[in-house]
Formats: C-alpha cells, structure tokens, sequence
C-alpha cells in the first residue's frame, strides 16, 4: 500500500455552486468554507500529517472588488470563530503565500490561528493564501541568494534538499493532488511540491465535496503504483 502522508486540495467550483442556484458567488465561499471545515475535522480522524489547500491564488486578485473583500471577511471569520473547533482537534494551521497586499485586519486573523494552534501536532493544515507556484520559487531563491551573499552557504550547498526546506514551508511532498469542479489545470499551485503527485479530478462543485468522496479517493490512490522513474516487480 503507497504511503499517504501530505494531501493538497485546489477547492474550485464554488461559483459554479452558486449560479446553479441563481445565487450570489459570494454564497458559494460560504458553502465551501463549511465544506473545507468538515473536510478538516474527517481528516483529522485519519493517518494523515498534512493538508494543503488553495484558498486564494495570487491571481485571484484579477476578481471584483465585491469578490475579493467578500472572500477576505469570510477568511477573517474563519480564522478568528469557525475553525476553533480545529484547534480542539489538535489542528496545527500554517500559511503559504506572500503577505502584499493582504489586508492588514487579514493578516492579524493568520497570525491569530497560528498562534492558537501552534502547539497541536494532530494534523497540519497549510492553508495557501495569495500564494502562487511561481512566487514561491521566486522569493525562495532570493532568500537562497541572500544566504550566500552573507556567507551563510556557499554557492556548492544549494541543492534540492536546501531549496525543499527554504520554501514558504518545509513540507513533505504532496503525495495525492485533488481537484475539485472538472478542471484539468494546475492554475498555478504548488509546483516544486507536486513533482511526483498523484493527481485525482473530480468533476464534483467544492461545495458539494463530501467526506464519503474524500474517503473513495483515498480508496483509489492506496490501489496506485508510484514508480518514481523506476521499475516495480
Ligand atoms: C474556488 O472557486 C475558490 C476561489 C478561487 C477563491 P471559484 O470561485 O473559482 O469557483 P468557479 O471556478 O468560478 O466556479
Ligand atoms: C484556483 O482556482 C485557485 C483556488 C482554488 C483558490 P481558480 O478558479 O482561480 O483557477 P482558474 O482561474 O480556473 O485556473
Ligand atoms: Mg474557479
């Protein structure tokens, strides 16, 4: 059976959720969010380390002004009431992306569940919020290149292991990618991290995403073969 350590979740769709029932986008957030909740609290059940998943991409920001401020309160009030019941479930939460131009009432709500959940060790989620796949490399290398302009490492010392650990997070390899709505794309997410992923896609609205799919999909990737460029007998 293929180890199963860190799961990543591109949660898309929650617009369509909506349109099909002559609703605002907004309430699709609101839906997905309850969804992501529930998500979290059956993973923690489970043999699981760590979740990562998309929340707000760097280009995200492209969205109306109505949009963006509606995701970012919705943010605010998950971070600060809905997912303390997380943290009773010793979830650890962390973040990925870059903090320009985040709000500031945003970036007390992040620091705030970080705060209070920094001593779980039961589940990590890391949830990525204006992050891109490009960005994190970007800035990643700009902190390796600032390393060796002080003569904290040498130009020899780089390597994937070095560049692995100075991401936003040091994170283990995502082993199965999921993405919700019938999307086929990566839209940018977490690229070093997926180099060997499993990918699963689902044509299922995030909004609609139930644990009992959740569990199928864990079902379907302990029946893979990872190879890794390899030859298994
Ligand atoms: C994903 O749902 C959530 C975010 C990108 C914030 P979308 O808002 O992209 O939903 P669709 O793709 O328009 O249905
Ligand atoms: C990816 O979904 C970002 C998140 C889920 C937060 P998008 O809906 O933004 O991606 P595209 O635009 O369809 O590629
Ligand atoms: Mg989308």
């Amino acid at each position: 059976m293929e180890e199963l350590k860190h799961v990543a979740i591109i949660m898309d769709g929650n617009g369509r959720w909506a349109k099909l029932r002559g609703l605002n986008r907004s309430l699709g957030h609101k839906e997905g969010s309850k969804t992501l909740k529930k998500l979290c609290l059956h993973i923690a059940d489970k043999n699981i380390s760590y979740l990562s998943v998309f929340a707000f991409s760097t280009e995200n920001f492209k969205r109306s002004k109505e949009e963006i401020d509606y995701l970012m309160d919705l943010f605010i009030e998950m971070f600060r009431k809905e997912f303390q019941i997380l943290k009773e479930k010793g979830v650890k939460v962390i973040f990925s992306g870059r903090k320009e131009p985040l709000r500031q009432d945003v970036l007390d709500s992040m620091a705030y569940i970080q705060e209070q959940t920094k001593e779980n060790h039961n589940l990590v989620l890391n949830i990525c919020l204006n992050y891109g796949g490009h960005s994190e490399i970007i800035d990643t290398t700009k902190k390796i290149c600032q390393m060796v302009e002080n003569h904290e490492i040498t130009e020899e010392e780089i390597n994937e292991e070095l560049f692995e650990k100075m991401l936003y997070q040091d994170l283990p390899p995502i082993d199965l990618l999921i993405r919700t709505s019938g999307e086929y794309r990566i839209s940018n997410f977490m690229l070093w991290q997926m180099s060997y992923s499993e990918f699963y896609f689902t044509n299922t609205l995030f909004p609609d995403f139930t644990e009992k799919e959740f569990d199928q999909i864990l079902d379907n990737y302990y029946q893979r073969d990872r190879k890794y460029g390899g030859v298994k007998s």
